[in-house]
């Protein structure tokens, strides 16, 4: 019966392809070959189980459990924890309802791995490389799952990177593994193993009285695909994005081998693992991060909120706002805005940004600085905006100075939630200088394409447009050995689009939402910035340009260092570099078996 569905529900395979073996081929690996698999990662092996499998009727069947789960499933840790647990599943194939009585019967891993190795070091990360490669099966690797980008695998190994957590090492002036390899960094850096995530190293760069540049949510992992693939958040505008601050890596390569990645070893490697993406060229253990003694800091917090449910005005003043950002982030102030709409409600503009101030004691004046950004802040936006407050808009403005940047980061909530059931559909842009301070014209009609007027185009319940202002400062400066899209070396902010399907839409009506947020809302944002591209950890996964749009020119280069370090394709993963020869046959579940695209005597 199972499979049955199974078989109606996937894509099948020609029988001429060359794919990678699932669990229903024949040559999927044996019990036996699993179970060696096993002694060799010393008991590791996890065969997986869906999240929410006590749910369902069966075995495993546990009303207590079933609630517990049910409780924590939008908790971004508790995903975290499971080897299998995504923030952004492809299609959650095992939600916690009462499967013993509900229509919907269905609960299997889905788009999720079969097995995953608890990686405790690199002597696992390479038994696991070498069995997918020797075995035929598709690899994965997982870190803390905030993938947004379908890097996800129906039918794979994955290893799992969380539990990799050598002591954090804090060295006063950086000091290179590699005693002969001259660096020109002499501050302080911090060796960080691949399981951690941003708030435990944020804590101790802290307690070292630093900065580490890291995303703006406490969840996301440090070295994975976040480092690897670019990463922004509070301090990326001072001191560069988080791939700029990496001295060097280690890498275990498609070989299994284990190798330093930095600018005097593998010095290819070391630049594409600098902005061109996590999870194709070798499977990162650790880095070691720049970091720069802490700073004071003023936060200013604003919100507009409409005093009705139209939303009209709002998007004037936002477009108005949004044209200030240049000169707020030249002025040194930086962080996350956004507009969210959730149907029924009174729709808002909110945004919290933070200015570094001069350390205390050096030659400035902090008192004269912070009037100085205050009064900046005032006449770019509160005046025009005090004039609104009280006729169709509720308007708040707050300033407060932090002593340390982790004060001010721990001022802010910084948790999300893994996403309900379905995922949002998301679609990006990097905006520059010019498309923000003088293109009111072009914001203006794609805040309406993104916030639709008629209700009969509302598809979705939500929608939440993110202001990233993370952009513009040291992001601006160009760095040798990176890969990072160059359109980021342009970019002030980068606007971020997601949209909540209505939790009953089924498959087709959320293939309906994806649709639309890629055919209009991302074209909006394409035609109020034509050519910068967007950054490729948070883009649309359905973006036909996606290569353009996600590598910029640095693709075919990106793709011949991947060529030099797995010829094979033993890393494979949606929309990374390397894509191209192989395919997801997927059937409308949106995920399948792997295969290969050109076949000897295909012509096509
Ligand atoms: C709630 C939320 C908030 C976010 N906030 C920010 C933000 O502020 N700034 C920002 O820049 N991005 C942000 N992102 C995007 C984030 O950078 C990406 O989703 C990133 O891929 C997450 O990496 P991860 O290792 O934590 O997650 P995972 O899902 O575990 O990994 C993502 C991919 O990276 C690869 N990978 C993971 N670990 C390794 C490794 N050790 N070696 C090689 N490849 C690896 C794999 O291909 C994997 O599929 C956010 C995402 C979410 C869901
Ligand atoms: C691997 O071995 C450990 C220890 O013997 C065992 O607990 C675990 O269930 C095994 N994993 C698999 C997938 O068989
Ligand atoms: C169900 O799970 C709870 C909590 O884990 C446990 O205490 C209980 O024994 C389980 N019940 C059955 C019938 O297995
Ligand atoms: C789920 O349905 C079964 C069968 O009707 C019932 O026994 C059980 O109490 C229900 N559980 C919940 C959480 O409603
Ligand atoms: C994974 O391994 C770590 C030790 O490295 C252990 O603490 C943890 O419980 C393991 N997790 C699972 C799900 O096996
Ligand atoms: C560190 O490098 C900077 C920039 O190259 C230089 O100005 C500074 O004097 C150096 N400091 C030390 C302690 O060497
Ligand atoms: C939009 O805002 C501008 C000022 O920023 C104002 O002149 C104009 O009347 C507003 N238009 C609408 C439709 O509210
Ligand atoms: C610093 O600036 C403030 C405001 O401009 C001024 O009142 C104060 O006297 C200045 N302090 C010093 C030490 O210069
Ligand atoms: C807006 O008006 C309210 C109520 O009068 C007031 O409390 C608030 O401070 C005003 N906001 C701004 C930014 O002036
Ligand atoms: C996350 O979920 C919890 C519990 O459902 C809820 O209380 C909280 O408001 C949510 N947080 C966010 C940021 O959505
Ligand atoms: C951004 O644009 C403004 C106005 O066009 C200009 O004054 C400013 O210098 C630009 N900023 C940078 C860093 O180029
Ligand atoms: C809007 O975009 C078009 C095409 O990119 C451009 O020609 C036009 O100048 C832009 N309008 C404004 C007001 O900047």
């Amino acid at each position: 019966m199972h499979l049955t569905k199974f078989m109606l529900l996937l894509g099948v395979p020609s029988a001429l392809a060359k794919c990678k073996c699932t669990p229903t081929d024949d040559c999927w690996p044996s019990t036996f070959e699993w179970k060696s698999l096993n002694s060799t990662v010393q008991g590791q092996l996890i065969a997986n189980e869906p999240l929410a499998k006590p749910c369902y009727a069966g075995f495993s069947n546990n009303f207590t459990q079933c609630q517990e789960i049910s409780k924590l499933y939008q908790d971004a840790s508790f995903r975290e924890a499971s080897p299998i647990g995504y923030m952004y599943p492809v299609l959650d194939t095992c939600v916690p309802i009462n499967g013993s009585i509900t229509g919907n019967p269905v609960c299997d891993l889905g788009s999720a791995s079969v097995y995953s190795i608890n990686a405790s070091g690199a002597a696992d990360v390479a038994a696991g490389v070498k069995f997918a490669r020797d075995n035929n099966v598709r690899l994965v690797v997982k870190n803390t799952g905030h993938d947004i980008r379908a890097r996800q695998g129906y039918g794979s190994l994955s290893i799992w990177m969380k539990h990799i957590k050598p002591e954090l090492q804090f060295q006063e002036t950086y000091s290179p593994s590699d005693s002969s390899c001259q660096s020109t960094w002499n501050g302080s850096a911090i060796v960080v193993g691949a399981g951690y995530i941003w708030d435990e190293v944020y804590a101790f760069a802290a307690e070292h009285g630093h900065i580490a540049v890291g995303g703006a949510d406490r969840t996301v992992g440090a070295v994975g695909g976040y480092l690897q693939g670019g990463g922004h958040g509070f301090a990326s505008h001072d001191f560069g994005l988080a791939a700029d601050q990496v001295l060097e890596y280690q890498v275990v390569l498609a070989t299994g081998d284990v190798v330093t990645a930095s600018a005097c070893q593998n010095v290819d490697l070391f630049s594409a693992l600098r902005g061109g993406g996590g999870g194709t060229f070798g499977i990162v253990l650790a880095a070691t991060l720049k970091v720069y003694p802490t700073q004071p800091v003023l936060k200013h917090s604003l919100s507009v909120t409409a005093l009705s449910t139209d939303i009209s005005a709002l998007l004037n003043v936002s477009v108005t706002i949004l044209s200030k950002y240049p000169t707020l982030l030249d002025a040194g102030f930086s962080g996350y805005g956004q507009l969210e709409r959730i149907l029924g409600q009174n729709p808002a503009y909110s945004h919290s940004f933070g200015k570094l101030l001069a350390i205390d004691g050096s030659s400035s004046n902090s008192s004269s600085e912070i009037e100085r950004a205050e009064s900046l802040v005032n006449e770019e936006i509160l005046d025009f905006l005090s004039s609104l407050n009280g006729t169709g808009f509720s308007v708040t403005s707050t300033f407060q100075k932090y002593d340390t940047f982790q004060d001010y980061f721990n001022s802010g909530s910084h948790d999300s939630n893994a996403s309900n059931n379905p995922s949002p559909a998301m679609v990006s842009r990097f905006f520059d200088n010019d498309s923000l301070s003088n293109n009111q014209q072009n914001l203006s009609s794609m805040l309406e394409a993104i916030f639709p007027q008629s209700a009969s185009q509302v598809q979705a319940i939500a929608s939440l447009l993110e202001f990233c202002l993370v952009g513009g400062g040291e992001v601006l400066s160009p760095q040798p050995h990176t890969a990072i899209h160059p359109g980021w070396r342009k970019t002030y902010m980068l606007a971020e689009n997601f949209d909540v399907p209505p939790t009953d839409s089924g498959l087709q009506g959320v293939r309906q939402v994806k649709e639309y947020a890629t055919s209009t809302k991302l074209k909006a944002m394409k035609d109020a910035t034509p050519v910068l591209g967007t950054y490729l950890n948070e883009a649309d996964p359905n973006d036909p340009d996606w290569k353009e749009a996600f590598y910029g020119n640095q693709y075919s280069w990106l793709n011949s260092v991947k060529q030099t370090y797995d010829p094979d394709g033993v890393f494979w993963c949606y929309r990374c570099v390397g894509y191209e020869g192989w395919e997801e046959i997927t059937g409308p579940m949106l995920y399948g078996p792997l295969c290969q695209t050109n076949e000897v005597g295909d012509y096509s």
